[in-house]
């Protein structure tokens, strides 16, 4: 859906903010651009429908090369993008139904069908006995809903937000984040989600990337960057996760021979596979770390144990979507 390709800008002033940025975003995806302060992430999300230029490379978006639109042909794709923002950017002195409705007047929607598409789309944001609010009446999640709305007016493919959720409190974010990830279900949109918050990556996010300081320096599934964090800041910014250091549980392996680090990948946290396993196969366990955390409704997990017995064991658990490394490749591979 989203192509950037060698993207480079550097601002008049001379500043490079962005630096050989390659990314894809497929159909779908709920993509998640995190990185610190200052390190690119809104001139990145701007260059996908143009508020901003590149000094290099190329933008696709759905099959087309947005470089090449005439001035016409640009304000046309643009309202196939949506795009929300921390400060929800709501016209102060219009209500509920006249921001919305906005939206349709400037893609020249028949009068006629105005009012019943904004009633549609404040039903999808649950805000429906808001029409005749204006945001000054509204708190700051209803603020982004009205925003999330108006983004939605004219059935976007793509749904671009910075810091959608920065200025809202624990609650109001979660249910912003539950809104967007429904949204996304039902209308099978592509949303990518600008942001200094991991959490709100976790929650929602199914690929992610990692800028610092103009450049991506880490992009995938977001359950394979959490469980395998590579570059510094990633490592930075996921730190509230509690990570595993060989060292700390070396001196508690009695026999390295028969110690493994289990990876549960997702889909299988309700079964209760070690206790199984050691029951079918009699063998002995001795856990020596274990951590579990969930991304989207999935949890990953890792332990590491000494398990004596039976080899059939291993097979049995590997065979329930656990993967099984020996501990000892692990030490080599230097983590
Ligand atoms: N118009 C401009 N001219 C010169 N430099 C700019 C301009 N706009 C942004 N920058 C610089 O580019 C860098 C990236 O800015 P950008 O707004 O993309 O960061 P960000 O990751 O969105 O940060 P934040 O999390 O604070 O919003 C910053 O160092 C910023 O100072
Ligand atoms: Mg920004």
């Amino acid at each position: 859906m989203i192509v950037l390709e060698n993207i480079q800008k550097i601002y008049p002033n001379g500043f490079c903010a962005l630096d050989d940025v390659n990314l894809k975003i497929a159909k779908g995806d709920i993509f998640g651009i995190i990185g610190y302060s200052g390190a690119g992430k809104s001139t990145l999300i701007r260059l996908i429908n143009r508020l901003e230029e590149p000094s290099s490379g190329a933008v696709i978006v759905d099959g087309e090369d947005m470089l090449a639109l005439s001035y016409q042909e640009l304000q046309e794709r643009r309202q196939k993008i949506g795009m929300i923002f921390q400060h929800f950017n709501l016209l102060s002195s219009k209500n509920v139904f006249e921001n919305i409705a906005y939206a349709l007047k400037i893609a020249k929607w028949d009068k006629s069908k105005i009012r019943s598409r904004v009633e549609e789309l404040l039903e999808l944001v649950g805000l429906s006995d808001k029409i005749d609010f204006y945001p000054s009446q509204l708190s700051g999640g209803q603020k982004q809903r009205v925003a999330i709305a108006r983004a939605l007016a004219n059935h976007p493919k793509i749904l671009l937000c910075d810091e959608a959720t920065s200025a809202l409190d624990t609650q109001s974010t979660a249910s912003i984040l539950e809104l967007l990830k429904s949204i996304q279900k039902r209308l099978k949109i592509t949303i990518v989600m600008i942001t200094h918050q991991i959490e709100v990556v976790k929650s929602i996010c199914n690929k992610m990337c990692v800028i610092d300081r103009g450049r991506v320096v880490e992009k995938g599934l977001v359950r394979n960057i959490f469980l395998n964090p590579k570059s510094k800041v990633t490592k930075e910014l996921i730190a509230h996760l509690p990570e595993y250091d060989c060292k700390e549980v070396l001196p508690h392996i009695k026999d390295a021979a028969h110690t493994y680090e289990l990876t549960f990948l997702d889909g299988n946290q309700n079964e209760p596979i070690i206790s199984q396993a050691i029951k079918k196969f009699d063998i002995d366990v001795n856990i020596l770390f274990a951590d579990f955390n969930n991304f989207s409704k999935k949890s990953l997990g890792r332990m590491i144990l000494e398990i004596r017995g039976d080899e059939k064991a291993l097979e049995w658990i590997k065979s329930h979507n656990v993967e099984v490394k020996s501990f000892l490749y692990n030490l080599k591979d230097e983590r």
